[in-house]
C-alpha cells in the first residue's frame, strides 16, 4: 500500500524481535515492493537463537543479535541498541514480538518513531495471554492493534486495528491464529501510513492527514 502523501524517499526502518518473527516477515514481504514507503534496513533480536534472525538473513536483511544480558543492565542494553540503530541511520523502529519492556529513556529517544503490535483490541487486554483472557471475558470481538509506543506498556496512540469474531468453539490457539492473520494484514498497512507521513497524532488520536469525518477505513482493517 502506498500513499499519495509519500514524499518518495523510503524510510529506513528497523524491526526488533525476540522469537519466530511472523510479523517481521509480513513487514519484509510488504517492503519488497519498491513503492512501499519503508525499507527494512535492519533486524535486531535480543535472543541470538531467535528464528527471526535467520529468516531476515535469508531475505538479505542485516540481522544482529544484541543480548540484553551482559550489557551493564537495562540502560546499557538500550544504549547499545540505540547506537546500532543510529549507526545505520534508522528512522523508524517496529517492535514485532520484542519481549523486553523498554525504558522511558529509549521510548523518548524514539518518540513517535517507535511502533508496536499487540494481539488485542487495545486498550483492552494489555499484557500477556490476551487470547485466553478475551475468551474468559466472553468477548464477541477480539483482534490486534498497531500503536505508537509510549512509556506505559501497551499504551500509546492507536494507528490501526483489525477485529475477528470470537467463535463458540474457539480455544486460545484457534482464536490466536485468526488474530495473527489480522496482525500480518494491519502491521504493513500501519507502517506504510507512518512511513509515508500520511498520519498525524493529536493526543491519543491518530488521524489521516487527508481524513475528514468518520474514522477512515485505512485505519480499521476488518479481515475476517
Ligand atoms: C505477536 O502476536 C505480536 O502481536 C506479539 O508477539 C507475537 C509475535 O509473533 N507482540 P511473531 O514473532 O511476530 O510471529
Amino acid at each position: 500500500m502506498t500513499s499519495g502523501a509519500n514524499t518518495g524517499r523510503r524510510k529506513r526502518t528497523a524491526i526488533l524481535v525476540s522469537g519466530r518473527g511472523s510479523n517481521m516477515t509480513a513487514l519484509l514481504d510488504a517492503a519488497v515492493d519498491p513503492a512501499y514507503p519503508a525499507e527494512i534496513a535492519l533486524v535486531v533480536a535480543n535472543v541470538a537463537e531467535a528464528p527471526a534472525l535467520e529468516k531476515a538473513r535469508a531475505a538479505g536483511i542485516e540481522a544482529l543479535a544484541v543480548s540484553h544480558r551482559g550489557q551493564g543492565g537495562r540502560q546499557g542494553f538500550e544504549e547499545r541498541l540505540d547506537a546500532e540503530l543510529r549507526a545505520r541511520d534508522i528512522e523508524l523502529v517496529c517492535l514485532a514480538g520484542f519481549m523486553r519492556i523498554l525504558t522511558p529513556w529509549f521510548v523518548e529517544r524514539w518518540h513517535d518513531r517507535l511502533l508496536n503490535i499487540h494481539p488485542a483490541l487495545l486498550p483492552a487486554f494489555k499484557g500477556l495471554d490476551t487470547h485466553a483472557r478475551a475468551l474468559a471475558e466472553g468477548c464477541r470481538l477480539h483482534g490486534a492493534t498497531v500503536h505508537y509506543v509510549r512509556a506505559e506498556m501497551d499504551a500509546g496512540p492507536i494507528i490501526a486495528q483489525g477485529a475477528v469474531a470470537v467463535m463458540d468453539g474457539d480455544t486460545p490457539q484457534t482464536l490466536g491464529a485468526r488474530v495473527l492473520a489480522v496482525e500480518h494484514a494491519i502491521y504493513p498497512k500501519a507502517l506504510a501510513l507512518v512511513a509515508s507521513d500520511a498520519v498525524e497524532i493529536e493526543g491519543m488520536r491518530v488521524r489521516l492527514k487527508t481524513g475528514d469525518g468518520p474514522a477512515p477505513a485505512a485505519l480499521i482493517v476488518p479481515v475476517t
